[in-house]
């Protein structure tokens, strides 16, 4: 009687869990930022947070956890249950590159979270404060090169964007130098205004406004091009550093066993809200790359996921190692 019943009390379930899924969200969500308020991963999830509001009616708040260079919040967010009302901005640094540096990594980027989309690239400047001497990439590497066991690198956390892209940065030009963690480049950007460390490697998102106001120095941008917000900012290919590129993607998470209804109504609402006029002046006004429509949803996500573990993993092990 019990196997008779069994599968017809299946049914109910998966009918309930089905039903849900097409009203979701009936209550307000979070969207976990795992670093500091006021950086790029933060501004960044802000805006989906207000996208998520806007279409569905419900509060989505950001909740910032950090810690461990992002470690802390992820892993957070892929132990909440997987119901749609805890997501996670994740980057480069959460969903790839801290498989490589951060020892026993309690989530496992591609295997614990259901992808829902991509929403920018953001390319990363080498930025440092103000009173520094050098002036240039050129002269940034012949100083560092002389004074290594002087000079302080600021970052998010071992395995965060900032930390593993001036790592990548540092291998090229075949430096070590002190390297002082914080919960986001926020907090650095703080200390570099008050001259108490010295450079920073952040996605343009967080130093654009102190560089056009003069008050730290952008030394290059690690891409091909200028970009037009800071047009006097060389590139790394001209300040004699091709190999150094860095624009680390930007994305929302959710934890694994997400309902598929309710993955495909986030998914649609962040492709929607990237299409937003507004949404779109306000993350090309502060320098990110809009994700292309065709690379956006979990598909694309989850390849990028992959490509970026593959591309990662090896090199930033051996950076790490010399
Ligand atoms: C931030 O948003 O605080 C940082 O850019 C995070 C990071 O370096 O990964």
């Amino acid at each position: 009687m019990i196997k008779l019943l069994l599968p017809a009390a299946l049914a109910v379930l998966a009918g309930i869990a089905s039903a849900q899924a097409q009203t979701f969200p009936t209550r307000p969500g979070t969207v976990i930022v795992p670093f500091a308020a006021g950086g790029p991963a933060d501004i960044t999830g802000r805006l989906a947070a207000e996208i998520f509001s806007k279409a569905f009616g419900q509060q989505f708040v950001v909740e910032n956890i950090g810690g461990a260079g992002g470690a802390t919040g992820t892993t957070r967010a892929a132990r909440a249950a997987p119901d749609g009302y805890t997501l996670a901005l994740g980057h480069m640094g959460t969903h790839a590159a801290a498989v490589a540096l951060t020892p026993n990594l309690a989530y496992k980027p591609d295997t614990d979270f259901e992808p829902i989309g991509l929403m920018s690239t953001q390319p990363v400047i080498l930025a440092t404060r103000k009173g520094f001497p050098a002036n240039s990439l050129k002269e940034f590497v012949t100083y560092a090169k002389a004074n290594q066991s002087k000079l302080n690198m600021a970052h998010a956390g071992i395995g965060s964007v900032s930390h593993t892209t001036c790592l990548l940065m540092h291998h090229e030009i075949g430096i070590k130098t002190t390297m002082v963690p914080f919960t986001g480049t926020a907090p650095v950007l703080n200390a570099m205004l008050g001259e108490q460390v010295d450079y920073v490697c952040d996605p343009i998102l967080g130093p654009a406004g102190h560089i056009r106001a003069g008050t730290l120095k952008g030394l290059a941008i690690a891409t091909d091009k200028r970009h037009a917000l800071l047009p006097d900012v060389p590139t790394s290919a001209e300040g004699g550093l091709p190999g150094w590129q860095a624009a680390p993607f930007y994305a929302i998470f959710a934890p694994k066993g997400t309902p598929q209804a309710v993955i495909d109504r986030l998914s649609d609402a962040l492709d929607k809200g990237l299409d937003d006029e507004t949404v779109r002046k306000r993350l090309s006004d502060l320098g990110a790359v809009i994700t292309e429509k065709k690379d956006r949803g979990p598909k694309p996500l989850a390849a990028m996921v992959k490509s970026e573990m593959d591309r990662l993993i090896p090199i930033l092990k051996s950076a790490a190692t010399q």
